[in-house]
């Protein structure tokens, strides 16, 4: 049995209070429901991830994430924030390559393939982001668009450190932008991208990998979403900020 996760991606939202808030009001609401089945997931800001880390020591089910790192575990890189850091304070998962990063800080398959060694050199799990711009889907080659991301920054992967992956399709035309994909659409990707890890590394690896919708996921439509078999669990963005529409998600899932 797949691990089932809801994961909120904050971005760069919530100052300090807000976010601390905003926790506490997931915490809240996850004694109320004693929802064990679901990792939830909360990848906020680095300014609050050592607070966060205290209280989520505290609840079951409730687990941490950065949004990025470095690839290097020290050194001169100004402003940056390493896997090993990380780590020091608690964090559980890492995403990497989400499809902001790869657009507006260049970040490359080489580069993303560095960063995925890394969180996982530190017993870190990677929330590794594929999807496809709108253009691709027009022209009908999301299939392999996403299988060449996934070949070009994982399959470098030894078959255990594959294991300890959690994958995220994103379409990127759904993106924040209130347009999801259908449940149907949604389906067909997470079975192509499970197809094509069992292709490199087995069926019984492929079976054993979470695969998380993200794109404009919100209470109404996660139920039917996630009701797709290779469907998870989903990166949330914009509707992880508020507890009572996260904590829907959560339920639908
Ligand atoms: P969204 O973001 O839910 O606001 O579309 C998802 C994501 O970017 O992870």
């Amino acid at each position: 049995m797949r691990d089932q996760i809801i994961a909120g991606n904050w971005k760069m939202n919530k100052d300090w209070d807000q976010g601390l808030s905003l926790v506490a009001e997931i915490q809240k609401m996850m004694l109320e429901e004693s929802s064990d089945e679901t990792k939830v997931v909360v990848a906020s800001p680095y300014i609050h991830l050592a607070r966060i880390s205290e209280m989520v020591t505290q609840s079951d089910g409730l687990y941490l994430a950065a949004q990025n790192c470095h690839h290097e575990s020290a050194g001169a890189y100004t402003g940056e924030i390493s896997a090993s850091m990380l780590r020091s304070i608690g964090v559980e998962y890492v995403i990497i390559g989400h499809s902001e990063r790869r657009e507006y800080f260049k970040e490359s398959h080489e580069l993303l393939a560095s960063k995925v060694k890394a969180v996982l050199d530190h017993d870190l799990i990677p929330i590794f982001c594929c999807g496809e711009p709108l253009s691709i889907r027009e022209s009908n080659q999301q299939g392999s668009f996403v299988n060449q991301q996934l070949s070009d920054s994982l399959f470098q992967l030894a078959p255990e450190s594959m294991r300890r992956m959690v994958i995220a399709y994103e379409p990127i035309w759904a993106i924040g932008t209130g347009r999801t994909a259908s449940a149907a659409q949604a389906q067909e990707m997470h079975h192509s991208i499970r197809q094509h890890l069992a292709g490199q590394y087995g069926k019984e690896i492929s079976d054993e990998v979470p695969s998380l919708y993200g794109g404009s996921c919100k209470p109404a439509n996660a139920e039917e979403i996630f009701a797709g078999p290779d469907v998870d669990g989903g990166l949330i963005g914009g509707a992880s900020l508020n507890a009572s529409d996260f904590m829907a998600i959560v339920r639908s899932l």
